[in-house]
């Protein structure tokens, strides 16, 4: 076993388990690469079940004293966390540009979302109640206490690495578990080794932390089913968070998890919008980070007699959009994440001209990088609406009516966020509640994050809220305790 304790963060080619920098002995290696470019950007040896045991083994032990620790002690760790990422902030950027193929623009959003969240969960030790209840039995006293869970699974994916591991792995620390984490494979750094290196350099006690780099078709199912954890977290895509949620609560477990799936978020014009700003919003919604985020926007859907002034203008903003190098200040849309996810969006480029979708856009697919691609005469059915389309690719479909525009937004087996553009906001906030969503944001993007308001879905979106008081309850259970202050009278 080698071990690294330098604070350099260039080199990332170990795992973190118990503590300790050391090489994976799995035969496999992760060959991480800059989607952009193709260069190699470190060579991981794979870590093995065995590994995974001794991660869990480190995980289990050192959260029976953290859990201990006073919450002061918890917060100041993470309030350390907070100003290695300031004093980090350039390498860290510079890191989800080249490993995620982000844009300046979005790494910058991702670091700021992952500050957020990180500060919020400092004040978690400190903010973590329980109650006291009433009681109809005489002389009882009811208490109820919140408790750290224990060991916690984290999976999460490669989109917004960062920000979606720190944001299950720094609540889940804060509140007194201990975490063992599998990040993506196309981000093995930004998902998960550089926060152990900012963790270990702002005095997380060993094993608290672990990171085990491994494929999900190999290792996944033993992280899940691991009897040392009783809660996963899991973003990604609908179809693996399904396969988790069976897998945690078949066979031999019962556990809960969290899951923070897939999306196809509405975006509506109301034929009274403000039509510039629609417009503004439309393009930063959908092409942000190329369209590969859960929230990014899936269909967008204009009030008839809007539409057309809506297309017109969407068309010509989003021809002003570069395409290209992530790392150059005015591109706006860099790589997409890997060949796989290439070939799914020439798949749906194809479907929605079979399909009999208009194509007004296109242009040539370089490599990872792919323009943007807009479609009208969609309908609701078409894949490139029904479907998630994790890409530069938009379809706009045209509504009768605002009733028509609630009833097309409401057709998805999907429910995380959704937006609709109005100048009334009664209308605003009365088509608002009428959307099956988690999140609806009235005048702006679906794609809104904050670390001290309810994140998450609903339907085939996923289970479970982030961020603030909510991520607070998922990360603690609930633990009833009695008091029976006098002898109970009992039946016999
Ligand atoms: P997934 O396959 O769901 O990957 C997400 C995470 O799950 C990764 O860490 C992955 O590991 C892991 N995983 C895969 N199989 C597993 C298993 N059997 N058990 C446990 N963990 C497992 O997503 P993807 O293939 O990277 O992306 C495909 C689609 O997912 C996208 O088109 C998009 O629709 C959706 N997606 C959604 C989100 C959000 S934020 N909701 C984020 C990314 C992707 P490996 O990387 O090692 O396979």
């Amino acid at each position: 076993m080698s071990t690294n304790t330098t604070s350099a963060y260039s080199d990332f080619h170990l795992q973190f388990i118990a503590g300790e920098w050391q090489t994976g002995k799995d035969d496999s290696t992760n060959n991480n690469t800059n989607p952009y470019n193709g260069d190699t950007l470190v060579e991981i040896q794979q870590a093995t079940k065995d590994q995974l045991n001794k991660a869990y083994d480190a995980a289990t032990q050192a959260q029976e004293t953290w859990a201990k620790q006073t919450p002061a002690e918890r917060s100041a760790v993470l309030y350390k966390v907070v100003n290695i990422l300031d004093q980090r902030q350039e390498e860290i950027v510079d890191w989800l540009i080249k490993e995620s193929g982000s844009t300046r623009i979005k790494a910058m959003v991702e670091f700021g979302a992952t500050r957020a969240i990180t500060l919020e969960a400092a004040t978690f030790p400190n903010r973590v109640h329980g109650e006291i209840r009433p009681s109809n039995t005489p002389g009882k006293e009811n208490f109820i206490y919140r408790e750290p869970i224990g060991v916690v699974a984290v999976i999460s994916p490669w989109n917004f690495p960062l920000h979606l591991t720190q944001r299950s792995i720094a609540p889940a620390l804060a509140l007194g578990n201990a975490v063992v984490l599998k990040p993506a494979s196309d981000t093995p750094v930004t998902g998960g080794l550089l926060l152990a290196k900012v963790f270990e350099e702002a005095g997380l006690p060993k094993g608290l932390l672990n990171v085990v780099v491994g494929s999900g078709s190999e290792i996944g199912d033993a992280i899940v089913e691991h009897k040392a954890s009783s809660f996963v977290s899991f973003t990604g895509s609908t179809s693996v968070g399904k396969h988790i949620g069976e897998l945690a609560n078949g066979g031999e477990h019962i556990k809960q998890v969290a899951l923070e799936l897939g999306g196809n978020s509405p975006f509506v014009v109301l034929k009274d919008a403000d039509i510039d700003q629609a417009v503004k919003a439309a393009v930063f919604g959908k092409f942000l980070h190329q369209g590969q985020i859960c929230m990014a926007i899936n269909r967008i859907i204009v009030e008839n007699e809007v539409y057309d002034e809506f297309v017109e203008r969407f068309l010509s903003h989003v021809k002003t959009l570069q395409v290209g190098d992530p790392n150059d200040q005015g591109t706006a849309i860099g790589p997409i994440i890997n060949e796989k996810q290439v070939q799914s969006l020439r798949d749906k480029i194809d479907e929605a001209q079979k399909e009999g979708a208009k194509m007004l856009l296109s242009g040539e697919i370089n490599g990872q990088l792919v323009p943007p691609h807009v479609f009208t005469e969609v309908t609701r059915e078409m894949d490139i609406a029904y479907n998630e389309i994790f890409g530069p690719l938009i379809g706009i479909i045209r509504a009768k009516n605002e009733e028509d525009a609630l009833s097309i937004a409401n057709d998805s087996m999907y429910g995380l966020s959704s937006a609709v553009f109005t100048a009334d906001m009664q209308k605003g906030l009365r088509f608002a509640r009428g959307i099956r969503a988690g999140m609806t944001h009235i005048n702006d993007i679906p794609v809104n994050d904050e670390s001290n308001v309810a994140f998450g879905g609903e339907k085939n979106s996923g289970i479970g809220r982030f961020n603030g008081e909510w991520v607070l309850e998922e990360f603690t259970r609930t633990h009833w305790i009695s008091m029976q202050n006098e002898p109970r009278e009992y039946p016999f």
